[in-house]
Formats: structure tokens, C-alpha cells, sequence
């Protein structure tokens, strides 16, 4: 724990804490934060910097405080995914998902919100900085989500914000939309549905269901499928009076005009963006039977990453190994398991490669 300056007036429930994030660490294989691992191609980035240098003559002025033309077209992203009919006042854009939740909670965390974990664990994090008070609801032993216990636990506490990640986070696995439906028609206050991994699933968005259900706010981001995770742009999409108080929360003009653009033009090029998740959904299908005849337990992922355990050797070791050989992956915590995110070709085969040897040398 750091030890804080006795005259720094930090809060008292800021000091026990560690800053957040996975290690940036320089790695052959990079695998460890669910990023997309193809990059835009030359067209795109050409795209993006003609844009851009438009937009330079014009920096000494604020950017559009409500990003409304970028608002637009997510709108019309959404609908195109999800048959929806939504406009810009259904959409809130900010600098990545994780600026959406802490908005969320800073709007609406008058009582008590509720994760299922294992999960997102900046869901709780953010309830913890910006002082909303956070139950950790339970999961079956196999980390699935157990709906009708879920019901249970939102009933007895009762939260003004419930969270459901799906696809989960470090899990992968996913719940069907009969069953965000199940719980969203016992859910008091808001079911903040995060679907940072949507786009890799074949579940339907629970974006279907806001017009029914107006209480159901779905959390998106362009920092995983969409692979433009260097931009930082996450929305929501809601209700319009859920938009209406992001309004009261957000600082002015939070969202920079070099991320608007940025974010504009790549919806442009959504086709390119999002032609590669075919390729990583057989990727991550193929890696997770290499790791089942590696004897490894692997959890069914409708995600970019898998979530696998079996090995003999305590997580953190088996980390530090594969680092050593230049795999960097992912140690969520869970004793036992480790998390990795499918990569392009070279460093999925370099991953199991590296693992088989690691495993071999125990
Ligand atoms: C479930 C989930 N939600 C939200 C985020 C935050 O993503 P970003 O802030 O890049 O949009 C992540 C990132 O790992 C995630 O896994």
C-alpha cells in the first residue's frame, strides 16, 4: 500500500487503493487486454489524418459540446446491428466505456448497485471512487450466470443500478436476450447492460429491448470488435431520458473534436473495422481446442478471449513464464485461471506454442 503524505487531504477510502490497469509491458505477443489485433489499414489511417488536418485549422475553438453528428451515426450503427429505430438522443458518447459507467454512476447512484463477479472489475471500482455504495452478486461455481438467482439477489437488494456484462468479462460466456428480458422485468432502477464484446456474439443486443423496457441502458465501446481501441470511444444507448442526464454529469466539451472525427471517419469504414471478426471468432474456436488437447479446461467463449484453467502450477508463475518468452496474457485474479485475447495468426500459434512448453516444464 503507498504510504500517502500525512498532509495530503487525500480520502480516506482513496489510500487503501492501487491504480488500475493490466501491464503495459513490451511483449512479441501482446494478449492480455481484449483489444483487436489487426490494425487499420493505410486507406483509413489516410482517412482519418486528411480529416483531422481539416479539423486542426479549426482547434482554437471548442469542439461540439454534444457531439450530436457523431451521436447520429452511432444511432444508425445500432440500428443497422439491431433493427432498432433510435436517433442521437438515444446515444451518449464519451472517452471510452469506463467514462459511460463512472457518468452512470455519478447520475444515478442515489442507492446501491449490483455486479454478478466474477466480472468487468472496474464496475466496482468506479462505484468505489465515485462513493456508490457496491454489492458483489454471485455466479454459479462455473462463473455462469444463474438467472433466477440473479432475480433473487436483485430483489433482496433492492440496487438503483444492476450490472450485467455480456458478453462477461473475464469469462466470455454469454446470456441470451429471453434472459436479460427475465431479469430486466424484476430489475428496479437501471439494468446497465455492458456489451463491451457484442459484436463477437451471436446473441442479440439488448438494445432490442429498450422501447419495451426504457430502464435498460446497454453500454457499448469501439475499443474491442471495432478495433479502435487508441481513440477512446465508448456510448451508451438508452432511453433519452437516461441521455438527458448524462447532460448534468458530463464535463463540458469532454469529448475532444480529434476524437469525434477520428470516431466519425471509422464509422465510415465500419465494414473494414468489423471485417475481421469472422477471422477471430474461428480463431478463438480453434485456440480453445488447442487448449482442451493441451488438458486444459477452457470456458465457451462468445468473445474475443477465453478464460482457461487446468494447469498445475499457481496462475502468477505460469504468467510470469510465458512473459519470460514473450507472451504477455492476462492474471484476472482468479486463482487458478488466466485469461488471453486472441491475436492474429503469429501470435495465437506463438501463444500455444510458448504455453506448450511452459506446461511441459513444470
Ligand atoms: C466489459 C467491459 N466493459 C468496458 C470496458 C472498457 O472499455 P473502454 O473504456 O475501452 O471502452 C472493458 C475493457 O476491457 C470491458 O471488458
Amino acid at each position: 500500500m503507498n504510504q500517502w503524505p500525512s498532509w495530503l487531504p487525500l480520502r480516506q477510502d482513496l489510500q487503501e487503493l492501487s491504480p488500475y490497469g493490466a501491464p503495459q509491458l513490451p511483449a512479441e505477443a501482446v494478449m492480455n487486454t481484449n483489444e483487436n489485433p489487426y490494425a487499420p489499414s493505410k486507406t483509413l489511417a489516410k482517412a482519418i489524418a486528411a480529416r483531422i488536418s481539416e479539423i486542426a485549422l479549426m482547434l482554437n475553438r471548442y469542439p461540439d459540446r454534444d457531439a450530436v453528428v457523431l451521436r447520429t451515426k452511432l444511432s444508425q450503427f445500432i440500428n443497422a446491428q439491431s433493427s432498432t429505430k433510435f436517433d442521437a438522443k438515444n446515444i451518449w458518447a464519451a472517452n471510452g466505456s469506463n467514462e459511460i459507467i463512472q457518468s452512470l454512476f455519478m447520475a444515478f447512484g442515489a442507492g446501491t448497485a449490483l455486479g454478478f463477479t466474477p466480472s468487468y472489475s472496474m464496475h466496482p471500482l468506479i462505484a468505489k471512487v465515485t462513493q456508490v455504495p457496491w454489492v458483489n452478486g454471485s455466479r454459479r461455481e462455473d462463473f455462469s450466470l444463474d438467472v433466477d438467482s440473479a432475480i433473487a439477489q436483485i430483489q433482496r437488494v433492492k440496487p438503483t443500478l444492476t450490472f450485467i456484462t455480456t458478453p462477461n468479462n473475464p469469462t466470455g460466456s454469454a446470456i441470451t436476450i429471453d434472459e436479460i428480458e427475465k431479469i430486466a422485468k424484476s430489475t428496479p432502477g437501471l439494468l446497465v447492460v455492458d456489451e463491451a464484446y457484442a459484436e463477437f456474439s451471436n446473441e442479440k443486443s439488448a438494445a432490442s429491448l429498450i422501447k419495451k423496457y426504457p430502464h435498460v441502458v446497454v453500454i457499448r465501446t469501439m475499443s474491442k470488435a471495432f478495433a479502435f481501441a487508441g481513440v477512446r470511444l465508448g456510448y451508451l444507448v438508452a432511453d433519452p431520458a437516461v441521455t438527458d442526464a448524462m447532460f448534468l454529469v458530463r464535463l463540458p466539451y469532454h469529448l475532444s473534436s480529434l476524437t469525434q472525427a477520428a470516431a466519425e471517419v471509422a464509422l465510415d469504414f465500419q465494414d473494414e473495422l468489423l471485417g475481421t471478426v469472422a477471422q477471430l471468432r474461428t480463431d478463438r474456436d480453434r485456440v480453445a481446442v488447442q487448449l482442451g488437447e493441451l488438458g486444459l479446461t477452457v470456458i465457451p467463449s462468445s468473445s474475443n478471449f477465453l478464460l482457461f484453467s487446468g494447469f498445475d502450477m499457481p496462475s502468477g508463475q505460469l504468467w510470469q513464464a510465458m512473459l519470460d518468452r514473450g507472451v504477455l496474457i492476462r492474471d484476472v485474479g482468479l486463482l487458478g485461471y488466466l485469461r488471453v485475447t486472441i491475436g492474429n495468426e503469429a501470435e495465437n500459434s506463438k501463444f500455444i506454442s510458448t504455453l506448450t512448453a511452459c506446461l511441459g516444464e513444470k
